[in-house]
């Protein structure tokens, strides 16, 4: 079913995980994609695997001069955005006691400075009635321990997507988040965790979620596409989780 026919969406971070997945989504349901990522061999390959409806582009999302240059490519080749999907980010977790400045800037660059301008330099380019989706995490509600920075980098994405629909309802543009739980992708690969400690972060999350699994890339995706359509033209300023059940934290379960 062609239901995102002559949509075109941006999705940044779209050469891996959640990103690329939703690319597939999306390409599968009728739209033209502009996948972005920060290494272009991985842009180059995923393009090929994505198909000809797919272009990619070099934009580290931490640097605002790529931001910039992304808009105007995006703007030269298509002239308009229906869907942007703000899901580029980086997970990293360590205690309170040991955060560097560096690891925070790092992760604050990335999740939110980087998600905040996306969404402020693409605005001239979002037709009315387009959709922006950014990936926040259930991570932003849960306390959980070693994400003092990860949390609030996404908490406050939480917090722009509710600003951000109500300035942009004027224009019929609707701003919503998606939250996912622990989803399979090669994010903990690049958090720089040893063996032991991915394991046992693994071992511990499918233990707390109520459906006992990780989720898959594309049962987020699912959510994107459909937050992205017209069948969801009176939802904005949500946030929406794909966890598991996670989030429901039973006293007894
Ligand atoms: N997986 C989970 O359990 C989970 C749960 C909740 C939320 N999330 C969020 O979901 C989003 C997608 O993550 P994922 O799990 O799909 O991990 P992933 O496979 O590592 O995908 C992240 C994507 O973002 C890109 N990226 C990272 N930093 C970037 C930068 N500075 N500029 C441009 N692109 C950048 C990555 O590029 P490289 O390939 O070069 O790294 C990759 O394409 C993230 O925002 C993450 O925080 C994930």
């Amino acid at each position: 079913m062609s239901i995102l026919q002559n949509k075109i969406a941006v999705i940044t971070g779209g050469n891996s995980g959640i990103g690329f997945a939703t690319a597939k989504e999306l390409l599968l349901k009728g739209a033209k994609v502009v996948i972005t990522g920060r290494r272009q061999s991985a842009i180059d390959e995923a393009v090929k695997e994505l198909g000809p409806n797919a272009t990619g582009i070099l934009a580290d999302t931490a640097d605002l001069s790529h931001t910039d240059a992304l808009v105007e490519k995006v703007k030269k080749l298509h002239g308009k955005v229906d869907i942007l999907f703000i899901n580029a980010g980086v997970g990293s977790f360590f205690p309170l006691d040991v955060a560097t400045e560096a690891q925070f800037d790092q992760i604050m660059n990335i999740n939110f400075k980087g998600a905040y301008f996306t969404l402020s330099k693409f605005l001239p380019l979002l037709k009315e009635g387009s959709s922006v989706i950014l990936l926040s995490s259930v991570s932003a509600t849960t306390g959980m321990a070693n994400s003092s920075v990860y949390g609030p980098s996404k908490a406050a994405l939480n917090s722009l997507v509710k600003v951000a629909a109500t300035e942009l309802a004027p224009r019929k543009i609707r701003v919503n988040s998606v939250s996912p739980g622990p989803i399979e992708t090669p994010i903990l690969d690049k958090a720089g965790l040893d063996d032991a400690t991915r394991e046992g972060f693994v071992t511990a999350f499918t233990a707390r979620v109520p459906l006992k699994r990780f989720g898959t890339a594309n049962e987020v995706a699912k959510l994107v596409a459909f937050l992205g359509s017209d069948d969801a033209t009176f939802i904005t300023g949500g946030d929406y989780v794909v966890d598991g059940g996670v989030a429901i934290n039973p006293i007894l379960g």
